[in-house]
């Protein structure tokens, strides 16, 4: 047992190189990639160790013949100051963000048979200001980040139906779901998960002044702040399998798919994943982490780009469901949306779940759907659509109980930030859009002790 623990630090010592940076960061979705281009901006050296082949996260961009291509992950950015400073910063070009189609057709998915919409849809800008001026009064909410207020108040730990029916947001559902339908079973959630996945910022946004995105694919920006934080400091293929943390600094042990271990010393550690206990299954957990990262209950959520539907271009088919009132709104697991991509023949559509529900039988339930289209008459759909493109974005929409909430998660949550040279960004902490995101980033790297 001695010995054999003895032969294994010493083959360690032999293979491992060491390093020494100011910050080491796990995760190279939008976050940790913009916390890493802000770090070496301020002439800080980082280590970004991403698990995937390339940077990202949850953007994905497929590139077709003709210069054509569809981001089927994220689409588009704030069209605001934080995002067009970043963009410079990296030199990428951008356009508006427009959508591939405006006409939507509705279909309960279900039977494959058209249907109506929610009863009485208000146009978008209505819709937007109704909602916007009911949530308003959660101010500490407004940016985005889970500050909740001091006491937190009950109607945000109540099901969302009840704030629908209190302040008429009925005509608004529709509008509401094309940016919360993450959550799932959207009337029946917490209002606050609603608030912070369909919130002031997002609202905001579109009123002024919309999104804009990277010419070229969501890629685009990835590539190029992959060539701004420089190749020697990202480590791609690669994850943490150990740590050793205290007050002044830390070392993480990594390892690439390829076998080869790096030990990197630094004085502070940014993780921007999901804390849950398995995506944190190496690191040397607190009680206090342990105990909080228990406590989430998440979505599944899988997105794809299909061709060889036989459905007709330039139409959105939504997917609704009559027998949810208000807001005929899909049930998990739903398929949310069949969205025309903008290029001829390219849909793209997503998934929403339970934890149960894996990769496959999301396949499944897409090409089951076309089928049921077919059957019912709907659209003349063929036998055999093609996933061009799938990924899965789980674990999705991490969430607590209410009971959980009201005895001061978040505030624990929050915390954690800066205990054993430790810090946190991500969808997590933070409304799960990359503009606020980038802004809670650039707050939680201005804390490290550097
Ligand atoms: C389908 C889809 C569409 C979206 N569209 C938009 C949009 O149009 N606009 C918008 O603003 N937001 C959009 N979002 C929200 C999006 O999640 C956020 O904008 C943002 O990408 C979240 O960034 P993140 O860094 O928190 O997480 P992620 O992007 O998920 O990054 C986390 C990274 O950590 C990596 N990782 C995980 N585990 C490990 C490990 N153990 N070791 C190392 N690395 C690990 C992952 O591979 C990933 O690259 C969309 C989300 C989804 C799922
Ligand atoms: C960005 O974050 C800061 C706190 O760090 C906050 O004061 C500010 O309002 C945020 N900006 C936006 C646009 O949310
Ligand atoms: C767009 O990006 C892709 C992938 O990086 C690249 O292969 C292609 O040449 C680019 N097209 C243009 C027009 O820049
Ligand atoms: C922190 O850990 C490092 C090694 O990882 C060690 O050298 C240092 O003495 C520790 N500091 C404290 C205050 O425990
Ligand atoms: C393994 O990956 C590392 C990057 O982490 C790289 O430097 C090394 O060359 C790779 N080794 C082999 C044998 O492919
Ligand atoms: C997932 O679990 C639910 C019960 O919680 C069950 O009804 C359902 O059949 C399961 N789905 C799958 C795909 O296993």
């Amino acid at each position: 047992m001695r010995l054999a623990a003895l032969l294994a630090t010493a083959s360690l010592a032999l293979s491992t190189s060491t390093l020494t940076r100011d910050v080491v960061i796990l995760g190279g979705g939008s976050t940790g990639t913009y916390a890493a281009v802000q770090l070496r901006s301020q002439d800080k050296t980082v280590a970004l160790v991403e698990k995937k082949d390339k940077l990202g996260g949850h953007a994905e961009t497929i590139y077709l013949p003709d210069d054509q291509y569809v981001n089927y992950g994220i689409e588009g950015f704030f069209n605001n100051d934080l995002t067009k400073t970043y963009f410079s910063q990296l030199d990428v070009d951008y356009e508006a963000l427009l959508p591939g189609s405006l006409l939507t057709n509705y279909v309960d998915f279900r039977t494959g048979k058209p249907a109506l919409p929610g009863d009485g849809i208000l146009d978008t800008i209505t819709g937007l200001l109704l909602y916007r001026a009911a949530i308003a009064q959660f101010d500490s909410l407004s940016t985005g980040a889970y500050y909740l207020p001091d006491p937190i108040p009950e109607v945000l730990l109540r099901p969302f139906h009840e704030f629908v029916s209190a302040h008429a947001l009925q005509g608004a559902l529709t509008l509401i779901f094309e940016f919360a339908e993450n959550v799932g079973d959207l009337l029946n959630t917490p209002l606050l998960y609603v608030i912070q996945n369909f919130g002031i910022p997002q609202i905001d946004a579109l009123l002024n002044g919309g999104y804009i995105r990277p010419k070229n694919g969501t890629d685009t920006l990835f590539n190029k702040a992959a060539t701004y934080i420089g190749p020697e400091n990202i480590f791609s293929s690669t994850t943490a399998i150990s740590t050793s943390r205290n007050e002044t600094g830390v070392e993480v042990l990594v390892q690439n798919t390829n076998g080869t271990q790096t030990l990197i010393r630094a004085n502070s550690l940014l993780i921007t994943f999901p804390p849950t206990l398995s995506n944190l299954a190496f690191l040397d957990l607190s009680s206090t982490e342990q105990s909080l990262f228990s406590k989430w209950t998440h979505m599944q959520y899988y997105a794809a780009t299909i061709t060889n539907t036989g459905l007709p271009d330039g139409i959105n088919i939504a997917n609704v469901n009559p027998d949810n009132q208000p807001g005929s709104l899909p049930l998990p697991p739903f398929q949310w949306e069949l969205e025309y991509s903008g290029v001829p023949g390219y849909f793209m559509t997503k998934i929403v779940a339970p934890a149960n529900f894996t990769a496959e039988d999301a396949k499944q339930l897409i090409v089951d759907n076309l089928r049921s289209m077919r059957d019912a008459g709907t659209y003349d759909t063929t036998q055999d659509p093609e996933i061009a493109a799938f990924a899965s974005h789980s674990p999705e929409t991490l969430m607590v109980g209410v009971e959980e909430i009201r005895e001061g998660f978040y505030d624990k949550l929050h915390g954690l930030q800066g205990k054993r040279s430790t810090y946190y960004t991500g969808y997590t902490w933070c409304t799960d859009y990359s503009t606020p995101l980038w802004n809670f980033t650039d707050a939680v790297v201005g804390m490290m002790h550097l």
